[in-house]
């Protein structure tokens, strides 16, 4: 699994995909504390101990670098930044049914907004999945020579 490279100064909008998603009552908003347990578990659930962990890492910091899909009370997705490693971008997961209607992106590009809040310039992405899902929305590139990069000693 290889890394990816965005850069961060020229994100596009969020507004592009926020459309789609509001129309459906959906929004994207930063995760709060007391919803922690209530989120990571949600996470585990759906992707496993390791993104739980990940995500869990988000809510050590203030701002909590973890971003949520919701209808009404319900998650819908969820993606952090700062989580796996400095200037790192997820994990990020949509719930299999509410695929495909642009909440990937705009969790997405909430995250990418908030690292370059914190100040940099390019943000990694680590481990990627689906590349063409980065290369769509953010024009993400992949890096050379990148795997098995920062997951090498994972344990499991
Ligand atoms: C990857 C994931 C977060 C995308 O979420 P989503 O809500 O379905 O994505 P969106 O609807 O916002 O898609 C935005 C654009 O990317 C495209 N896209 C999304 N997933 C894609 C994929 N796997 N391959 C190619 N293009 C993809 C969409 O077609 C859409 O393009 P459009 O703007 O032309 O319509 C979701 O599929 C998911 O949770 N996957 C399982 C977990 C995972 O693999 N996470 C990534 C780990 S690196």
């Amino acid at each position: 699994m290889a890394d990816m490279l965005v850069h961060l100064l020229t994100l596009p909008d969020i507004d592009a995909y926020a459309a789609g998603y509001h129309a459906q009552g959906i929004r994207v908003i930063r995760a709060m504390a007391p919803d922690m347990k209530k989120i990571t578990a949600w996470v585990e659930g759906r992707f496993g101990a390791c993104w739980a962990s990940e995500c869990a890492v988000a809510f050590t910091h203030q701002p909590i670098t973890c971003f949520i899909a919701v209808k009404e009370k319900e998650i819908l997705g969820f993606a952090c930044y700062e989580a796996t490693g400095k200037a790192f971008f997820g994990p990020i997961g949509v719930r299999e049914d509410m695929r495909g209607s642009g909440i990937g992106a705009g969790l997405l590009l909430h995250c990418l907004h908030g690292l370059r809040e914190l100040g940099y310039a390019y943000g990694i992405i680590g481990g990627v999945g689906p590349v063409p899902f980065y290369e769509k929305t953010v024009n993400a590139t992949l890096i050379p020579d990148s795997t098995p990069g920062i997951y090498r000693d994972l344990l499991g």
